[in-house]
């Protein structure tokens, strides 16, 4: 990893210490300059003309997005957000009365909203896997769900918006594999910090944003549909003129690739900008970006930990780029402060995030940090020192 042309390629990192890529990172110049270009050219000839003069262009999308999750072009959708894509996934199953989802205490809290819907509308019941003392999702427990209650569908955040654990997405997905049961990944604020192979973890769908690790503009997202659910029939409850053909005054019929998960409007020079943020990162290679990410990430928790006062929430075996803390004594206003007038960027994430895992955790709110690989050891011990001084 050449860390200097990175952040040469990153000129806004230079005069604070971004540790915000789990909310939105900075954008890369080449992705910024792909997004400009075809704007100014859409000013000049308008969108509809510039999208079939950039149809090739605009098409490999799906091809660096393909080559990060180890599928086909067919198999992927542009989304909006992560949301987005979760949502259009969900709403291609068929609930029914007593239909049970098995989830996970960490899962995204717009994910669980969505199943308050549903167990509303369809009574559907919602069961969860339990973690064992480290963190980690108890997979044994997970077994004994599937085989009493014989879900319909599986679902689980790979790295939750409010720890730093890592979860064993490839397990569950085994066991669901075994079990053809229908299993989707929220891979929401892993995708662009490690390696995700969705033949390995073997997920029916995966979804996933622009914006955060994978660098990418706002207003961005991805959705992977298996070829299974894809020759199955799936499509969204409500399919548009792009995914589907009008055939019959009461029928149609869905296109055959995942793009029946898209609408046909699209945002042009943000795919132009999604598109760029995955070819860097397939170039940078995931494996790379995972490795030295963890070395930052370690320090980071190491550092933190070892400061009086300060609690490191983050548990699990495999933990992630995301670290969430606390120093005893200091209201939300008082380390808020601290942190903005040393220019350092964060998150907090609040209560209202993460009900099941912070009642655990017995807090309110958390101060979440997440490096990436254009951060450097010397910005992470500042940081530190920062922290020190509150
Ligand atoms: C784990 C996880 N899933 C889903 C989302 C939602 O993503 P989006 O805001 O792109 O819809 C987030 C956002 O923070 C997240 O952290």
């Amino acid at each position: 990893m050449n860390i200097d042309q990175i952040r040469n390629e990153t000129p806004n990192c230079r005069d604070k210490i971004f540790l915000n890529s789990a909310g939105a990172s900075l954008m890369s110049k080449p992705v910024m300059n792909a997004i400009m270009e075809y704007l100014e050219e859409e000013e000049t000839i308008g969108g509809y003309k510039l999208e079939e003069d950039r149809a090739d262009q605009l098409d490999q999308l799906y091809l660096h997005a393909a080559e990060m999750l180890n599928c086909e072009p067919q198999n992927i959708a542009f989304a909006n957000n992560a949301t987005d894509a979760y949502s259009k996934a969900l709403s291609s199953i068929p609930f029914e009365k007593d239909d049970v989802v098995i989830l996970s205490d960490d899962d995204y809290v717009s994910n669980y909203m969505h199943f308050i819907t549903l167990r509303k509308r369809h009574k559907i019941l919602i069961r969860r896997i339990r973690n064992l003392d480290n963190g980690d999702l108890d997979l044994e427990h997970f077994q004994k769900l599937v085989q009493t209650h014989r879900p319909k569908l599986v679902s689980v955040s790979h790295v939750p918006t409010s720890s730093g654990i890592i979860q064993n997405v490839n397990a569950i997905g085994k066991i669901c594999a075994d079990n053809e049961i229908t299993y989707l990944v929220d891979a929401c604020q892993s995708i662009g910090q490690m390696p995700i192979d969705c033949q390995a973890i073997q997920c029916d769908f995966l979804s996933a944003t622009g914006r955060k690790f994978l660098r990418g503009p706002r207003g961005t997202g991805l959705l992977y549909v298996s070829d299974r659910i894809l020759f199955e029939g799936n499509t969204p409850l409500y399919v548009d003129l792009g995914g589907a053909e009008w055939t019959d005054v009461h029928s149609y019929q869905a296109i055959k690739s995942a793009r029946r998960f898209e609408f046909w409007e699209r945002p042009c020079a943000l795919i132009r900008g999604l598109s760029e943020a995955l070819r860097y990162a397939n170039n940078l290679g995931l494996e790379r970006v995972q490795k030295y990410n963890q070395t930052l990430t370690e320090q980071l928790r190491r550092n933190l930990s070892e400061l009086k006062d300060v609690t490191v929430f983050d548990r699990g075996s495999k933990l992630s780029n995301i670290c969430t803390w606390k120093k005893e004594g200091k209201s939300l206003k008082a380390t808020k402060d601290h942190l903005d007038k040393n220019d350092v960027f964060y998150s907090i994430v609040d209560r209202n995030s993460a009900l099941i895992d912070f009642d655990k955790k017995k807090v309110d709110w958390v101060v979440r940090f997440s490096p990436h690989y254009f951060n450097t050891k010397n910005e992470i011990n500042q940081a530190v020192e920062i922290v020190q001084n509150l």
